[in-house]
């Protein structure tokens, strides 16, 4: 794999988002109640007692020292709807954990996550040269999972009983998507 430190994070582009590192240029209080609305962390660890100061401090961690971590903008307008990352990398194993949070309800069910997550799959297996890409996912959270089964995630493992969510125990789900183009990858595969 490249040697991820000798890269900025990139600004990329589809055709109608805009993925720009995330720094705290995107504090605002619509990002903090997208973290305090339960319909988007009911699946989440995390959420629930966000403030602006306390979002403020995460971002400022990201913006002195960045990571392959991007705020997923709409060119029209110019309108911040979510967070896309994949952090953190495995320089020796060239495998990347990604991770997305569209906080946008409205921008649901318009193919935005797809699209911004194909561009950073993208950009991890040519530019950065990975060969995995991996995830974990609440298996009741249907959205998300098809969402990575339809760009091509396949289940790895399930973990049962992870954790409470929604008030019950639920499974969780490890995913993996692999750089088929990359011809190790698609030797381990004749072989194995
Ligand atoms: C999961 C999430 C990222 C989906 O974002 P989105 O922008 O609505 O997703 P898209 O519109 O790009 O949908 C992509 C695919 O997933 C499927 N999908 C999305 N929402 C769905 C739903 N509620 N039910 C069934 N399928 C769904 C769509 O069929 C779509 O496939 P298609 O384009 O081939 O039809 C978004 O709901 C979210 O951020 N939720 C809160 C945070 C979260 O749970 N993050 C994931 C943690 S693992």
């Amino acid at each position: 794999m490249k040697e991820t430190n000798t890269f900025i994070t990139p600004t990329l582009e589809t055709e109608r988002l805009k993925l720009e590192p995330i720094s705290i240029k995107f504090c605002s209080n619509k990002y903090v109640n997208w973290l305090n609305d339960p319909e988007i962390y009911q699946y989440l660890d995390n959420g629930g007692n966000y403030t602006y100061n306390s979002l403020f401090d995460y971002l400022s961690k990201y913006t002195e020292d960045p990571v392959f971590f991007w705020a997923i903008i709409i060119k029209k307008g110019n309108k911040h709807i979510g967070n896309i990352k994949v952090d953190p990398i495995n320089k020796k194993n060239q495998s990347g954990e990604y991770g997305i949070l569209m906080g946008d309800k409205n921008s649901w069910g318009q193919g935005y996550a797809k699209e911004a997550t194909k561009a950073v799959i993208d950009y991890c297996f040519k530019v950065l040269e990975l060969r995995k890409i991996t995830l974990g996912v609440i298996k009741d959270n249907i959205a998300a999972v098809k969402l990575y089964q339809k760009l091509g995630f396949e289940t790895e493992g399930t973990y049962k009983m992870h954790g409470i969510y929604n008030g019950k125990f639920c499974d969780a789900l490890r995913m993996a998507k692999f750089n088929l183009e990359d011809p190790r990858v698609n030797n381990y595969f004749h072989q194995n």
